[in-house]
């Protein structure tokens, strides 16, 4: 399969069944990624996880969904997930897309909905994190976590530093002491507002984080597995003491996560599960060419 292909499919609300030979194909890589499709899967996983030591913050996969009926399996879902973390005794959290809570349909609507769910989890004393998605969705989605945030103060937000604006939007979060996760980012976006160097994407990424460092007084969150930039962080940590963690996608860096929490720092897992699996998995293939060598392996049963 081509790249430009899986760059198309990237971006597209996938269910394994609209595409089973893609899913098919895929599949045993994705799986690296992804704790499984079901609920009990996920819960399985964190638990393996906590007993590592690491914490983890639990997403449903699902995107640009454009029907209620979706949303509100969505919600049920994470109301579930939430219910199930205290008696299996999960340390962790979630994390969710407001696109997945009905953004693309009204923004009153998937207001409401983070809202419900953020109040379940504060109920529960659970962390719920927003995940940041193409940049068509950064204005909405800042303005609802605000508005959301001014309500309860359990929740975080990603912000991604290929954006041109994100210096600004830290700017502005920072004000509110708001909860950041700071990642690179993963959507394809148009050069007239984003970095598209590795160098600038990096460059942008040292200089938020230091703001982090030095401003933030709220959790925040060094979500990469950049070597480079993970060290810096561990260098910035000894200089400004603060409530941050360390965060990794499942299935990424494994040694680098265990070489942390060996030194000590707070590390989490971000562990994915659900059957919309593919548009995720298809990011995370894009991210490392080598991930193509490995899809080609598992496809020549290799
Ligand atoms: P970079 O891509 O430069 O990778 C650094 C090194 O990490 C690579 O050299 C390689 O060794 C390894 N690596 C990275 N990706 C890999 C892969 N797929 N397979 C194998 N090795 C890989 N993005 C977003 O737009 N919105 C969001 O809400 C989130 N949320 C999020 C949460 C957490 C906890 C993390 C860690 C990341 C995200 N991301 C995200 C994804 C993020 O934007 C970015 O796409 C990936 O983390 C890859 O960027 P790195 O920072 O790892 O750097």
């Amino acid at each position: 399969m081509s790249k430009s292909a899986l760059n198309r499919l990237g971006k597209k609300h996938f269910r394994m069944t609209n595409v089973p030979l893609v899913s098919f194909l895929v599949y045993p890589v994705a799986k690296n990624w992804i704790a499984g499709q079901s609920i009990s899967e996920a819960i399985k996983y964190s638990k393996l996880a906590n007993a590592r030591g690491f914490s983890v913050i639990l997403n449903y996969l699902g995107e640009e969904v454009d029907t209620a009926k979706e949303v509100q399996e969505a919600l049920t879902e994470y109301e579930h997930l939430l219910d199930l973390l205290q008696p299996n005794r999960i340390v962790g959290c979630i994390s969710a897309k407001l696109t997945q809570l009905g953004l693309r349909m009204d923004k009153d609507y998937c207001t409401k909905n983070l809202v419900e769910m953020v109040s379940h989890a504060s109920r529960l004393g659970r962390f719920v994190w927003i995940d940041m998605e193409s940049s068509k969705f950064a204005d909405d989605t800042i303005r609802i976590y605000e508005k959301a945030f001014s309500r309860s103060k359990n929740i975080g937000i990603c912000i991604q530093s290929y954006l041109r604006r994100s210096e600004h939007d830290i700017e502005k979060l920072l004000r509110i002491d708001g909860k950041i996760r700071l990642v690179k980012g993963a959507y394809n976006e148009p050069t007239t507002i984003a970095y598209k160097s590795r160098k600038e994407i990096d460059k942008n990424y040292a200089k938020l984080m230091v703001r982090l460092f030095k401003d933030s007084k709220s959790l925040f969150s060094v979500a990469t597995h950049d070597d480079r930039l993970v060290y810096e962080a561990v260098r910035l940590s000894k200089e400004h003491a603060k409530n941050f963690e360390f965060a990794f996608l499942k299935g990424i860096r494994d040694n680098l996560k265990l070489r942390l929490l060996n030194k000590g720092y707070r590390v989490t897992e971000y562990v994915p599960y659900g059957q919309n699996w593919l548009p995720y998995s298809v990011r995370r293939l894009r991210e490392k060419p080598s991930n193509f060598l490995l899809l080609g392996r598992s496809l020549l049963g290799k």
